[in-house]
């Protein structure tokens, strides 16, 4: 996602309470973020905030974090959660490879990771959210039995995905080439899914379990 450098999008997303600047500083506390006891669902390079409004408009009773590097597209993503007019989501900047110490053991209950950047070079491979080495990283903090939903078009980063959920221990229990040709009833739309859909090109899909 190319974008011009928004000098005045970090102090309008500091002014919202919507907004975590720091998120190292919350572990093990993002309950009192959202003040209730609800599960937390972690969405992995959010992007302009699209899937995270309407997951949490969908589910009230569930709280959202939204995770991206870019304040340019966080905020929008700002800007789309504060039109949903919802409490049950927040918005973090970090860069994923950070993640580390950002959440408790146990802390998150389900990861979305939505067409992150497929890297097809092999010397960049490790970049990719969904390789061995992030997915050890996400079972610090979810909890037994969380699930990973991850879509993407990319053929090549799919099909490696796979090997790599079923090498950290993960159970692929929901798999598609053709997620919107599928059984599978419970979609919401990302900002890429649509324009990629509308291009013809398949979204791919697919649940692995912690076992
Ligand atoms: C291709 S876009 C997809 C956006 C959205 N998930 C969607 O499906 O419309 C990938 C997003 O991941 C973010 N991203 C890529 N690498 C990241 C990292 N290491 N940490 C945090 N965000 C990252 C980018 O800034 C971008 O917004």
């Amino acid at each position: 996602m190319r974008l011009r450098k928004k000098w005045w999008a970090r102090p309008e997303l500091e002014d919202s309470p919507l907004f975590v600047a720091k998120p190292h500083d919350y572990c093990g506390k993002w309950q009192e973020v959202f003040g209730n006891n609800n599960d937390i669902h972690l969405e992995l390079g959010c992007g302009r905030g699209r899937f995270l409004s309407e997951k949490a408009r969908l589910n009230p009773d569930i709280n959202y974090i939204g995770i991206d590097l870019k304040d340019e597209v966080l905020i929008y993503t700002l800007k789309r959660v504060q039109e949903a007019e919802v409490n049950n989501a927040r918005i973090a900047a970090l860069n994923i490879q950070l993640i580390d110490g950002v959440f408790e053991k146990d802390e998150i209950s389900k990861i979305y990771i939505n067409f992150c950047n497929p890297w097809p070079k092999d010397r960049h491979k490790k970049r990719r959210l969904t390789h061995t080495k992030f997915l050890t990283e996400y079972k610090k903090f979810l909890k037994p039995g969380s699930e990973i939903w991850f879509k993407t078009d990319d053929v090549g980063l799919f099909e490696e995905s796979i090997q790599y959920f079923n090498e950290s221990s993960f159970e692929i229990i929901y798999l598609t080439y053709d997620l919107h040709n599928s059984d599978f009833k419970y979609n919401v739309v990302t900002e890429y899914e649509s324009k990629f859909t509308e291009l013809g090109m398949k979204t791919m899909f697919l649940i692995g379990k912690i076992k």
